[in-house]
């Protein structure tokens, strides 16, 4: 039987229906709740308790560290799938035959050239510019270059979009790191894998042949599959809410760029290397940065630690911490940031701090130690997070418009001054 909630104000009594997701979520409905009492609104800053959608894209639940796709384990996937199947399954629904994943692959590659004059907008950005800024930038100005992208009302509009900012997006973020670091702009190998010819791009010296190390490759596909989507996250809810005006998917996912780059979300795995760094070059004493993380009047928070929903365990970094000792020992490298990271995570477990507050190592905590060890840059991590982030965004789009939902457009209490009488210049 269908349950419903009631809600009692000022004595008079209200039915709200309740939604039952099918994992069993709860989910009070209030569509009607303002109109039928006539303007009252829910309040919940941060969206602690809001589901913006019903989805069928990706279930977690914090409480016991589950994050599936399509109803496919994040485990499973990570070991099995490679990113490009990980992205159809995510944007499709289901995961692709041979022919299937064939055509769309061919479709990005005959995509996969950006417009020349692309080369001198980001000629424009100074090598300093940071790869998030520049790749939002870049996004949203393909728009330009592609404007058939923007109305998209039928689902073939929309999968010439989707494969063209697939094609794209990887060329734009090998080349904004290029030329941070002043190498000439490349355009890979597209007879490659996606993510083969996407090292490719990013790593090919002009004067010598680029060999793909397996293990790198390996390692990439699995962080890439680790990040593809995380439901109505900040920069996902971001996508949504700009692709709700149809603004188009480019631009709303130049906007899920600049909210991802910030450090509470996937700036955090640039933070998490400069924190670390920072504990090394103080003497490495963990216990000094754990107090600063405790203390409240000082602003420093453990980065990596903590997260919104995973209140248990993140799946993704017990995946990632794996990885990390996998790749460098299979690269030989010796990174004793990786040792200090341990350290803190090991304090962080025992300490009554921590744990009251649920606060576990999160996906970024160990993500960037694997990026290192591949050769990419501190300032490009985030960037990589936005590669892997990519098909969750398309994907959430692409239901947001499916299912027609309406503009996002949240309510407020207004709690500034009531009506006041204008007071001129000379009398205030
Ligand atoms: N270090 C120290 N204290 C923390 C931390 C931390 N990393 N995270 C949360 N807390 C404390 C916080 O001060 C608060 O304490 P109190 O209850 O005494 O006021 C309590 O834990 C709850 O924190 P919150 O900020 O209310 O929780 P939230 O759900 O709003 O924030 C978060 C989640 C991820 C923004 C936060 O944990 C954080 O800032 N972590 C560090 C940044 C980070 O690693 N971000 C990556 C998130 S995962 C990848 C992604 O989404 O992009």
């Amino acid at each position: 039987m269908a349950k419903i909630a009631t809600l009692e104000l000022d004595g008079k009594k209200y039915e709200l229906p309740v939604v039952e997701g099918t994992e069993n979520e709860l989910g009070i409905d209030i569509k009607n709740l303002r109109l039928d009492t006539k303007g009252v609104v829910t309040l919940d800053p941060g969206y602690k308790n809001t589901g913006a959608c019903e989805s069928a894209i990706t279930f977690l639940n914090g409480e016991k560290g589950v994050l599936r796709y399509r109803g496919y384990s994040i485990e499973e996937l990570a070991e099995k799938a490679n990113f490009l199947e990980v992205c159809y399954l995510l944007i499709f629904g289901e995961l692709p035959t041979t022919d299937q994943i064939k055509k769309f692959h061919n479709d990005i590659r005959a995509q996969s050239q950006v417009d020349e004059d692309v080369k001198k907008i980001l000629d424009g950005f100074p090598k300093s510019a940071h790869p998030m800024g520049v790749l939002s930038s870049l996004t949203s100005a393909l728009v330009a270059f592609n404007p058939s992208s923007v109305n998209v009302d039928s689902e073939e509009d929309m999968y010439k979009a989707i494969v063209k900012i697939l094609a794209k997006f990887p060329v734009l973020a090998a080349w904004t790191y290029r030329k941070r670091t002043g190498l000439p702009l490349d355009y890979g190998d597209d007879t490659l894998g996606y993510v083969e010819n996407f090292l490719k791009m990013m790593f090919r010296k002009p004067n010598g042949e680029y060999k793909t190390n397996q293990t790198v490759l390996n390692a990439l596909d699995k962080l890439l599959i680790l990040h593809a989507d995380h439901e109505q996250n900040c920069s996902t809810s971001t996508v949504r809410i700009v692709g709700s005006s149809h603004a188009g998917l480019f631009i709303s996912i130049s906007a899920g760029i600049a909210a991802l780059w910030g450090p509470l979300h996937g700036g955090a795995n640039q933070a998490v290397i400069e924190m670390l760094e920072a504990i090394k070059a103080d003497g490495g004493d963990t216990k000094k940065f754990m107090a600063k993380a405790k203390d409240k009047d000082d602003p420093f928070r453990l980065m990596g630690f903590g997260h919104r929903v995973y209140k248990n365990f993140d799946p993704r970094a017990k995946i990632i911490k794996k990885a990390a000792d996998d790749v460098l020992e299979s690269l030989g490298i010796e990174d004793d940031i990786l040792d200090i990271a341990k350290a803190l995570e090991k304090e962080a477990l025992e300490d009554p701090y921590f744990v009251d507050r649920k606060l576990y190592p999160n996906v970024d905590f160990y993500s960037g130690i694997i990026y290192r060890a591949l050769g990419i840059p501190v300032e490009m991590f985030t960037a990589m997070f936005a590669l892997g982030r990519l098909p969750g965004w398309i994907a959430q789009w692409r239901e947001m418009r499916l299912n027609k939902e309406p503009i996002g457009r949240p309510r407020q209490i207004y709690v500034g001054e009531t009506l006041r009488e204008f007071v001129p210049v000379e009398k205030r």
